[in-house]
């Protein structure tokens, strides 16, 4: 028999861990702070773009498994379990801002039943579990963490074919660890028990090598161009070792989105209260900002040195493929970077319809890739849109201006490119 189960926020985990239980036989109550958003998701509209959210919204609400509900208290009573899974976004200092978790913690505390167990599932710096524990101040309610490894794009199947759940107790409490445990049981995959700083710091660690491992990969691209080195050759060889492992080896124009950025940004200010300077990390991030400079100076250099008045397309604007994310895209940090220096900015993207104020000022929005290369100086692809690489490139060459194509995600042939008389570069590509 599956659990009451209250998830709080329909964010992106939110929804999605809600739909997912839901999906896996659990009786999920998913709470929002915001009206429109919960009549959407009672209509079956999912309110965040994730292949496969919609059916399990929709299988949800027809089965009676999956409700929605406005404010946490409306969920918080009855639960056998309490997910949390609100915003926590980069504060001014760089920490995690918790003022929202804080908030709903003290909403939902005299609500919850005896025995409930409450889970943190949004990322918070290490110490939270303790200090929600504290919070709260019931000896009847657990506070476990059960960080969550979700890829935007691939958060449905990230969720139900996890490479791992994680689960950390105070004091390594087994049986509050064993229910939440028990709501993944249908899953096919390894479960850590462990105490609750330790799970907090498995998601941070986690994210911040993933980043630390792109810059890496970028600096070495960046030196594959002073030597005569392919990249693509490069990882492919490093990825046989299986020590090293096949994926997230790809070069780019730097890490972005919603959650390395802020991770890593996190993580060292951490460290720093802690009295300890984590310079790889901060190398990571500063890798990271040299890396988008190293972008514009291709451009700089591809239209003749001087960019003011120059026309660029821009191929691209989400921090990566199949997501209409625009959070820390280093597409739009680059392109104000472009903007800075005087360049006329036309940008496509597929899932970017119209212009989005405040975020996309820099760019004004063409409604084909094509449309974006009109009269440009330069074309620069900088999101992996597999359509791209379908693109006619001989269409392209007849309206750009100037010749050249640069690559930022080495998503592109480049003899392709290059038949239709245009001149290619990628990141860590020979000539
Ligand atoms: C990331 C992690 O991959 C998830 O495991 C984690 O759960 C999630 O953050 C989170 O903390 O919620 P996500 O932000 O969706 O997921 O994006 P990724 O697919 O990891 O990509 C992050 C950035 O790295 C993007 O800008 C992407 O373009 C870039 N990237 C990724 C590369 O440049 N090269 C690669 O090979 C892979």
């Amino acid at each position: 028999m599956g659990a009451e189960v209250a998830v709080i926020g329909a964010g992106y985990v939110g929804l999605t861990t809600a739909a997912c239980l839901s999906s896996l036989g659990h009786r999920v109550v998913c709470a929002d702070v915001d009206q429109e958003k919960v009549d959407a998701l009672r209509r079956g509209e999912a309110t965040i773009r994730e292949p496969g959210i919609c059916e399990l919204v929709v299988d949800g609400l027809a089965s009676g498994h999956l409700r929605f509900v406005l404010g946490a208290s409306a969920a918080a009573a009855g639960a056998d379990i309490v997910i949390l899974c609100v915003p926590t976004p980069m504060g001014a200092s760089g920490a995690a801002d918790l003022t929202t978790l804080e908030s709903v913690v003290a909403e939902v505390r005299d609500l919850l039943p005896p025995g409930c167990v409450v889970v943190n599932k949004s990322t918070v710096p290490v110490g939270t579990a303790a200090r929600v524990a504290d919070l709260i101040d019931r000896p009847d309610v657990a506070v476990v963490s059960n960080p969550e490894f979700l890829r935007e794009g691939f958060a449905v199947y990230d969720f139900l074919n996890p490479d791992r759940i994680v689960v950390g107790s105070a004091d390594r409490d087994p049986a509050p660890a064993r229910r939440v445990a028990e709501l993944y049981e249908k899953l096919d995959t390894s479960v850590l028990v462990t105490d609750s700083a330790s799970a907090e710091m498995i998601k941070y660690a986690s994210n911040c090598y993933l980043a630390t491992r792109l810059s890496f990969v970028n600096t070495v691209a960046e030196l594959c161009e002073y030597l005569d080195a392919s990249i693509d050759d490069v990882t492919t060889g490093m990825g046989y070792d299986e020590r090293i492992g096949k994926s997230f080896l790809r070069p780019g124009p730097g890490w972005g989105g919603s959650c390395l950025p802020k991770d890593t940004f996190a993580l060292l200010r951490t460290a720093e209260s802690a009295g300890s300077d984590f310079a790889l990390l901060r190398a990571a991030i500063e890798t990271n900002v040299k890396q988008q400079e190293l972008v514009v100076d291709k451009v700089r250099k591809a239209v003749g040195g001087d960019l003011a008045g120059v026309r660029i397309g821009l191929l691209g604007l989400t921090f990566k493929a199949g997501t209409d994310d625009l959070r820390d895209s280093p597409s739009l940090a680059i392109a104000a970077l472009l903007a800075a220096e005087g360049a006329e900015l036309t940008g496509y993207d597929p899932s970017v319809h119209a212009p989005v104020p405040g975020v996309t000022d820099d760019v004004r929005i063409a409604g084909t890739a094509y449309h974006a290369a009109n009269g440009a100086a330069a074309v620069v692809l900088l999101t992996e849109w597999p359509e791209f690489r379908a693109l006619d490139w001989g269409r392209i060459a007849d309206r750009l201006h100037g010749r050249s194509v640069i690559d930022t995600r080495n998503l592109l042939d480049p003899h392709t490119v290059a038949r239709t008389g245009l001149s290619y570069q990628g990141i860590g590509r020979p000539d």
